[in-house]
């Protein structure tokens, strides 16, 4: 069996005490012989700071280079409030992503039955609700250049920000979406504004001919993304893999988080390109959410999107889906039987700690295991 290398970078607050619970399943798999992992940790944002006056040192950049995957907690917190800018715990998480190529951000919206009620939306326009944003994350309009804020010298300013797609970007990010909508619903929703924007209409036409090209066994539609926009809150369950830009994908995936109750609950990927040398492509993967200063140090925080970060490893960097599938089985039944961090908990009732539900999901994955 290959052995993978993972780098674990558990970060600030709660980065910590969920990383935890990611470690006792690497131990198991490792123990079963399930996989084989070899880990490495490194400090990332505050906790970097404190040691190294950086958000990340150049050290631990190149153990994530040398990494098949990076696990990655979360950064930031009120005590690096007043640190350089570039220093900042989030320059971290922005050198990570910027140097390993990271242009394709994958955010599930999963409801779980047994939560379907903590959701804004009604028990059944969500309940089995299984989305997948991919959002492109490198370029757009965060990126564009101009940007700029200029003085007009007549007392007033004018600020201006640049939406800018090359062809190759739009491609390659429709060409992750396709793959994945393969292998779950085989179904593509690509959003743009074109009936506004060029490069809406440069990002509709080359997802149509990458379409018709490559991919014409997939279903392609496409919606303008603020009519997706709606539909995300009207109907979700229509849509499979949902394709769309930095700044569309940043507010869509939002509105699709809220759709599966608590922050604590959505894992994410990034994706680099694949390196036709080795067959391998850069990726990290982490919970949705910060690093929860409010609660961290508790042992309250809900451990599920940081366990489910390392299913999401499992599935796209390791070919695992199959155990992939058994994470996400596990973390269904343990709702199920009704153990609830305080996140996801009906006011007043019992719950459970990080390391008691890390716990529970571990001795479940025990019993499929068999
Ligand atoms: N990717 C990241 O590392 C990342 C993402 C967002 C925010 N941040 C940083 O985190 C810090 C706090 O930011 P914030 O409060 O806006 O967002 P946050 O996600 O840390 O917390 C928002 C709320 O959700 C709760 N929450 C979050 N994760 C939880 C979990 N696993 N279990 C239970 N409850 C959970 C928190 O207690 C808090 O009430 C800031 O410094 C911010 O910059 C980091």
């Amino acid at each position: 069996m290959a052995t993978h290398k993972l780098l674990l970078l558990a970060g600030d607050g709660i980065g910590p005490e969920v990383m935890a619970e990611v470690r006792r399943l690497i131990d198991w798999l490792n123990g079963t012989g399930l996989a084989s992992f070899e880990t490495e940790s490194g400090l990332v944002g505050g906790a970097a700071y404190d040691a190294h006056k950086v958000a990340i040192s150049e050290a631990d950049m190149a153990l994530a280079q040398a990494s098949d995957a990076v696990i990655f907690g979360a950064v930031g917190g009120p005590k690096w409030d007043r640190v350089p800018y570039d220093a900042r715990p989030e320059a971290g998480l922005l050198r990570l992503r910027k140097d390993l190529g990271l242009f394709a951000n994958l955010r599930p919206a999963i409801c779980y039955p047994a939560l379907a009620d903590a959701s804004s939306l009604k028990r059944e326009v969500v309940e089995g609700l299984d989305i997948m944003i991919v959002r492109e994350l490198t370029g757009g309009v965060y990126f564009g250049e101009p940007k700029m804020i200029s003085d007009l010298g007549n007392g007033k300013k004018r600020a201006v920000d640049s939406q800018v797609y090359d062809s190759d970007e739009i491609e390659r990010i429709a060409r992750v979406a396709f793959d994945l909508a393969r292998k779950r619903g085989n179904k593509v929703t690509s959003m743009e504004k074109r009936n506004v924007m060029k490069t809406g209409v440069l990002w509709n036409e080359v997802v149509s001919a990458v379409h018709a090209r490559d991919y014409a066994d997939v279903t392609l539609e496409h919606q303008l993304a603020d009519s997706g926009g709606m539909m995300l809150v009207k109907w979700p369950k229509q849509f499979d893999v949902i394709v769309t830009d930095n700044l569309f994908g940043d507010l869509l995936s939002d509105i699709a988080a809220m759709l599966t109750g608590s922050l604590g609950m959505l894992p994410s990927a990034s994706l680099g390109a694949v390196d036709p040398a080795s067959g391998k492509r850069k990726a990290m993967y982490e919970p949705v959410h910060g690093s929860a200063p409010d609660i961290a140090g508790k042992g309250m925080a809900n451990p599920i999107a940081m366990i489910a970060s390392l299913g999401m490893a499992l599935r796209y960097s390791f070919d695992m889906g199959e155990l992939a599938d058994k994470f996400d089985a596990a973390i269904a039944t343990v709702l199920e039987s009704g153990l609830r961090t305080a996140d996801i908990a009906t006011k007043g009732a019992p719950t459970v700690s990080t390391s008691g539900m890390g716990e529970a999901i571990l001795k479940q994955l025990q019993k499929l295991h068999g």
